[in-house]
């Protein structure tokens, strides 16, 4: 890094994103996400955890064989078997970085059961091991914000002279406060030897929903790496939104003149992407990318923002990507139409997909008169969601509900072969799961059921975001439709068919949560 004011966006949606519990997402998943975060100017995207699964190993060497600009980076354990395993994976990247690391907090390092000398030793020798196969070598000390001053000093300093080229410095639990952050890094830039020769980099959580303050702060303070997910996805409250440090570098460069390689234009396709694949829904009122961010409901805002945008608009929508227009297209719209609005919205979609996405939008608009552009979104993800080629499908629905009692007649496809029954509930969308049920038996159970209107009015598609859970493993589902109740029933099959190939990967050892992150 060249430019004292330069900081690197490192991103890891991959795998702290990945690891909230129930955002599994599938390696195709996967590695089109790595491609867009590498088009968007990410520097380093953390491609996963190559010791923890198969699945992880497969994943993160293949998005280091793709990757383009990005350092692709893995994360491992202070163990010689998960730096070698990592290494193996992300060997095949034109810029391949290790990432290891281990708790040095007071609690953390009675996990191991590890005296203070044991694992200044520990550190010394994973990282120079880590150093012998790779010259880009970062290392974290877990709980960082919560370890004795004196004793991060000293295991940071063992880590540079080891070899490592990145220290980053983790708030773990989200504990820390801003002005505490900017302290820390400061305290190490002065005490610390060698601390000038190496980046540090802020790893915020965002519990006390202080992580993008806190990221800020320790940039100010001198960290030129901000590690952050896509709409802050990642454990408990998440990690620090990648969207939220860039637009403010962006926003508030007057008074934060440091410059980041994002095209921000990229923005909002990342976030509907990452949305969709995780089944992690962005909040309406979300910074930056939720659905009312740039919205002006009173009176007073949208005379004013008519009158002169800047009146309430601190950044225009079509820097995040945001496509202004919301024109409405319907039923006489034509395939080149659907193509180009769909780009407008950050989806390439090739002629096979736009053939199949072109039926449904025909569907749509026979049922509903304008289709806005957030109906297209809904679209997208669904039919990214649920595909042709899913194992259990619904094919027929016909529900009765009312004062008289609720029923379902469902028709499934199941691995080819047709199936239906009869069934009753309290209410017709439990009606319809007993019939699922029924068809598909499984012990899964229902964590999360939630339903949103995509726009306005009596005819608006509603998506419906189910999450289930069953031996620990977590799997979400989501679909739309303007009818709710089938909507519901095919993302409940959605998140069942998840949870079946997750299922089947246990065999092979590809769920990632299997490995203990503290087991070091
Ligand atoms: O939050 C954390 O401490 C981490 C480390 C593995 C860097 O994610
Ligand atoms: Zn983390």
């Amino acid at each position: 890094m060249t430019d004292k004011n330069r900081v690197w966006i490192f991103d890891t949606t991959l795998r702290d994103g990945e690891q909230s519990p129930g955002a599994t997402m599938t390696h195709a998943e996967k590695l089109e996400i790595a491609q867009m975060l590498d088009e968007m100017g990410v520097d380093v995207i953390e491609a996963g955890f190559p010791i923890a699964s198969e699945g992880d190993f497969a994943a993160v060497t293949e998005i280091a064989k793709r990757s383009q600009n990005s350092v692709i980076c893995g994360l491992a354990r202070a163990q010689l078997p998960d730096i070698d395993r990592c290494w193996e994976a992300v060997k095949h990247a034109r810029r391949p970085r290790i990432h290891t690391f281990i708790g040095t907090s007071p609690l953390h390092r009675a996990i191991p059961n590890l005296d203070m000398d044991q694992m200044a030793d520990r550190i010394h020798q994973t990282v120079t091991h880590a150093r012998n196969l790779c010259d880009n070598v970062q290392w974290s000390p877990m709980d960082a914000t919560r370890t004795e001053h004196d004793y991060l000093c000293r295991v940071v300093e063992i880590a540079i002279k080891a070899g490592a080229t990145t220290i980053n410095i983790p708030d773990t639990v989200g504990y820390t406060a801003p002005r505490e952050s900017a302290d820390l890094i400061r305290m190490l830039l002065e005490r610390v030897p060698g601390a000038d020769e190496i980046v540090f980099a802020t790893h915020c959580h965002n519990d006390l929903g202080m992580a993008t303050a806190n990221s800020l702060a320790a940039v100010e303070a001198g960290a030129r790496q901000i590690e952050c997910t896509i709409n802050g996805l990642g454990e408990r409250a998440g990690n620090t939104a990648l969207e939220e440090v860039v637009m403010a570098l962006k926003v508030r460069h007057d008074i934060m003149p440091f410059d980041t390689g994002i095209d921000t234009t990229k923005i909002m396709g990342l976030s509907r992407r990452v949305a969709q694949a995780s089944g992690f829904a962005v909040q309406p009122n979300k910074a930056i990318v939720g659905k009312n961010a740039f919205l002006h409901e009173s009176g007073i805002h949208q005379d004013g923002v008519l009158k002169n945008v800047e009146t309430f608009e601190i950044m225009r929508p079509a820097d995040i990507g945001l496509n202004e227009a919301n024109i409405a297209m319907g039923k006489h719209s034509g395939r080149a139409a659907l193509r180009s609005k769909l780009r407008d919205l950050g989806y390439e979609v090739g002629d096979n997909q736009l053939k199949d996405i072109f039926v449904r939008f025909k569907a749509l608009a026979d049922r509903k008169k304008e289709i806005y552009d957030d109906d297209l979104v809904a679209l997208m993800q669904d039919s990214a969601a649920n595909t042709e080629a899913d194992y259990l499908q619904v094919k027929h629905l016909r529900v009765v509900c009312g004062s008289d009692g609720q029923s379902a007649d469902l028709t499934m496809i199941v691995g080819g072969e047709e199936k239906t029954v009869h069934a009753e509930g309290d209410g017709p969308v439990d009606a319809c799961f007993n019939a699922v049920k029924a068809i598909w038996p499984h012990q899964a159970v229902l964590q999360l059921y939630q339903v949103h209107a995509v726009t306005e009015g009596t005819d608006a598609q509603a998506t419906v975001s189910v999450r289930m859970e069953e031996d620990g493993r977590i799997a979400t589902g989501q679909a739309a439709d303007t009818d709710t109740i089938l909507a519901s029933v095919r993302a409940y099959v959605g998140a069942l068919n998840r949870l079946k190939v997750r299922r089947e990967m246990v065999g092979e050892n590809a769920d990632a949560k299997q490995v203990s992150m503290y087991s070091h």
